[in-house]
């Protein structure tokens, strides 16, 4: 596993327990917001005429302990998550259960970025993707260009790949209004910060790398909630988007 991949796992190996629950409240605003914007996303669900009756598979990479996959699950047949954290998988595959998921829901420990993946690892099931989808990691990765590409390969033809992530601070002109309390904000990431390669992507940014991996359809919205992280007795608030693009 490369350096900054292992200082990744190391880190949320420590807070895969109680993940969860610190960051809840950004949790479920990223849920609200995703499913929200779910026929934004793709067309082909459970529930939409174009997915109606077919196998409809997706991904979540760098799951975490699965939040985003409890939200698109029901409109899906089958959802596995990836981690390089251990313990994040097993927190993935408790809510799974505990949702009343497990029969279609389940996470692997995984690292997709490595220069060259072992080929029987994750194993096939992890190829024809009609969705990936990668929340909150994008700005831990080191090569998100060659992150953009991997997830590109795992989709089927029209597949999408869908990210949520960061909206840099420069570039961040929407909701400096809100939070103006007696809190102390921070812009940067408290004890995280030797775990982050990038303080976010505007829409350029992604945009690049969507093309990049020879994905279409780009959209980029700013999501109209920010999302409050508390780490270390700071109040860190960022403003998010979400985005996708796909195979074509
Ligand atoms: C901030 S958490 C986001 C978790 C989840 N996606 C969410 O939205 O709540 C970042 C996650 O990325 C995982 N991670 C970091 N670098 C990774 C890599 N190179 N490959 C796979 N997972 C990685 C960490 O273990 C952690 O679970």
């Amino acid at each position: 596993m490369a350096e900054h991949t292992e200082a990744n796992r190391q880190y949320f190996e420590k807070l895969a327990k109680s993940y969860k629950t610190d960051f809840q409240k950004g949790l479920e605003a990223i849920c609200r917001q995703v499913d929200s914007r779910r026929s934004w996303i793709s067309d082909i669900w459970t529930n939409t005429e174009a997915g109606n009756g077919k196998e409809i598979k997706m991904m979540e990479y760098a799951c975490g302990p699965g939040a985003v996959s409890l939200t698109l699950a029901p409109f899906v047949s089958k959802v596995v998550g990836l981690d390089v954290s251990e313990g994040m998988v097993s927190e993935y595959n408790k809510n799974a259960q505990e949702a009343g998921f497990g029969d279609k829901m389940t996470a692997l420990k995984g690292d997709l970025l490595a220069e060259t993946i072992p080929e029987e690892l994750p194993g096939p099931e992890y190829f024809d993707f009609d969705i990936v989808v990668v929340s909150m990691a994008f700005h831990h990765f080191e090569r998100p260009d060659l992150a953009m590409a991997r997830f590109g390969e795992r989709l089927k033809k029209g597949g999408v790949c869908m990210v949520v992530d960061i909206v840099p601070a420069s570039d961040d002109h929407h909701h400096h209004h809100h939070h103006q309390g007696p809190h102390r904000v921070e812009h940067g990431f408290g004890n995280a910060e030797h775990t982050v390669k990038s303080h976010g992507f505007t829409e350029e940014q992604m945009q690049q790398l969507y093309e990049g991996a020879g994905l279409t359809g780009f959209r980029y919205e700013v999501m109209d909630e920010q999302v409050v992280f508390h780490k270390e007795g700071k109040e860190l608030i960022k403003t998010l988007f979400i985005a996708r693009g796909q195979r074509v």
